[in-house]
């Protein structure tokens, strides 16, 4: 085996995997105001922006090959509701980004994903409508599903290329295709969450966006990470409603689920390095205890072989500038 392992040349001869800046995709924060670039502390180097430095950040990006952003909204508190009306409000601060965002030149090369949920403007952090009930709170289904297809739309109209569903909500995928081809949109795509499993490396995000629950927790609409069957049946319900392609989400705890995902399904499917991964290599990194690139490089290539096509990763830039 030694023989083909000697030298850069022959390694790279029977390489079998590849990386390449256009399947990433870079998550960002948009966030109220002019000229703000506010640093999470627990994802450093990843910055809650304005509008404004947004544009710059997807020039850069564009600039180094990048395939899209991922756009989430951290609206001012006063704002949210218990109906999430900035999820879906014309002047929403991701629609709002889009608008701008749209007239960029970047946007030309590069795809414009917007996540579709409602939890970063509901008061209380779910992803959905909250119901009071004798046993607690009730995250509403179907309630949930016409606001997030409400949402869905108006982050199509605003310029959205996908839209990409997190919520976990059952049948929200078909009635949003339905929205959407009733409202002329029929050419949007919707990019689903089909698995997402309830997780502890979500923690920095709920930081950066500013959308912990309040109360309770989101294991009655999240998937169980003990459940890989689970996650093939959320799969083929949401192809059956209309998914045009499929992100699975973490990645590097559920290599084997994107590994049976790919095996089974033939559309398109991505992976989220969620922010708890990126937190994790970075601390790790900052403290000298695990060389950061190499372990970027490393992570991000065991998640593309095991069968995501595109991965949606805070090291976007930072990848593809070493892929350059
Ligand atoms: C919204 C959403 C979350 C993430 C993406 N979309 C948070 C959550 O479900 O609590 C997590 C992404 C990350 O951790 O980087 N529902």
């Amino acid at each position: 085996m030694r023989r083909l392992r000697r030298t850069d040349p022959i390694r790279a001869m029977v390489r079998e995997t590849h990386l390449e800046p256009g399947a990433l995709i870079l998550p960002l924060f948009l966030c109220p105001g002019e000229g703000v670039r506010r640093e999470i502390a627990s994802m450093p180097g990843v910055c809650n922006l304005s509008v404004d430095e947004a544009v710059k950040e997807v020039e850069a990006a564009a600039a180094l090959g990048v395939g899209g952003v991922l756009l989430f909204g951290v609206p001012d508190a006063e704002t949210k509701d218990e109906e999430a009306s900035g999820a879906w409000s014309d002047d929403g601060i991701v629609q709002r980004g889009l608008r701008t965002l749209r007239q960029s030149s970047a946007a030309k090369r590069m795809l414009l994903i917007a996540d579709v949920c409602l939890c970063e403007y509901t008061s209380h952090g779910h992803c959905g409508v909250v119901r009071e009930t004798p046993e607690g709170f009730e995250v509403e289904n179907d309630t949930s599903v016409v606001l997030l297809a409400k949402t869905a739309v108006s982050l199509a109209k605003a310029g959205a290329d996908i839209v990409a569903p997190s919520d976990m909500m059952d049948g929200r995928v078909a009635v949003m295709r339905g929205v959407l081809d009733h409202e002329g949109l029929e050419q949007t795509p919707i990019l689903s969450y089909a698995a997402k499993f309830d997780s502890s490396f979500y923690g920095p995000f709920r930081e950066a966006a500013d959308s912990t629950p309040q109360f309770g927790d989101r294991r009655g609409y999240q998937m169980d990470g003990a459940n890989l069957r689970e996650a093939m049946r959320e799969i083929a319900l949401d192809l059956g409603e209309g998914a045009d392609m499929i992100l699975m989400k973490p990645a590097l705890p559920y290599l084997d689920v994107i590994r049976a995902a790919r095996e089974r399904f033939d559309v398109p499917i991505g992976a989220y390095q969620v922010s708890g991964e990126y937190s994790m290599l970075k601390a790790a990194a900052g403290k000298g205890w695990i060389d950061g690139d190499r372990a970027m490089m490393e992570s991000l290539l065991s998640i593309r072989r095991a069968g995501a096509g595109f991965i949606v990763t805070y090291f976007a830039q930072e990848a593809a500038r070493r892929l350059g």
